[in-house]
C-alpha cells in the first residue's frame, strides 16, 4: 500500500511514471510530427478477390491490393505528384508482406482481411512495390512498381 512506501520508494515511483509518461510523450509526438501512419487490419472493408484503382479526385487515390503467388495486382500503377493514396491490402493464398520503397508503407497481405495505410506521393519517380515476406519459390520476384509522375 502507498501509505506504508518508504519515501524512497515513493519517489522511484513517481520518478518511473514520469518517465512512462515523458515516453509515450516522445511517442506520439514522433508519430505525429514524422507523419507516421501506423498500418491498421481494417475490419470495414470485405476482403476483395482483385486489384483496383479508384480516382475520387485529381489528387486522391484509392488502391486495393491483391497480394497472390507471386504478383500484386495491380501490377503497375500511375499518380500525380502530389498524391495522397489509401492502399488496401489483402491476399488470395499465403501471407505476403508489401514495402513500398522510399516510403514508410508496410503491410503483411492476410488472407482474409485487409490492411490499410495512406500515403501522400510528394516526389516524382519510380517507386517499387515489394513482397518482404518470404512465400515460396517466386518470392523475390514478387513486386509492382508505383509511377509518381
Ligand atoms: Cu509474397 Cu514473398
Amino acid at each position: 500500500m502507498l501509505g506504508e512506501l518508504e519515501k524512497s520508494e515513493k519517489a522511484a515511483l513517481s520518478i518511473a511514471v514520469g518517465f512512462l509518461l515523458f515516453f509515450f510523450g516522445l511517442l506520439v509526438y514522433a508519430a505525429k510530427g514524422m507523419n507516421i501512419d501506423v498500418p491498421t487490419c481494417i475490419t470495414d472493408v470485405k476482403p476483395f478477390t482483385e486489384g483496383r484503382v479508384i480516382q475520387h479526385s485529381p489528387d486522391r487515390y484509392e488502391v486495393h491490393y491483391l497480394a497472390y503467388m507471386w504478383a500484386f495486382d495491380p501490377m503497375e500503377i500511375e499518380v500525380p505528384k502530389g498524391a495522397t493514396v489509401d492502399f488496401y491490402l489483402t491476399s488470395k493464398d499465403v501471407i505476403h508482406g508489401m514495402h513500398i520503397e522510399k516510403t514508410n508503407v508496410n503491410m503483411m497481405a492476410i488472407p482474409g482481411t485487409v490492411a490499410y495505410a495512406r500515403y501522400t506521393f510528394t516526389k516524382p519517380g519510380e517507386y517499387r512495390v515489394i513482397c518482404h515476406e518470404y512465400c515460396g519459390i517466386g518470392h523475390q520476384d514478387m513486386m509492382a512498381k508505383i509511377i509518381v509522375k
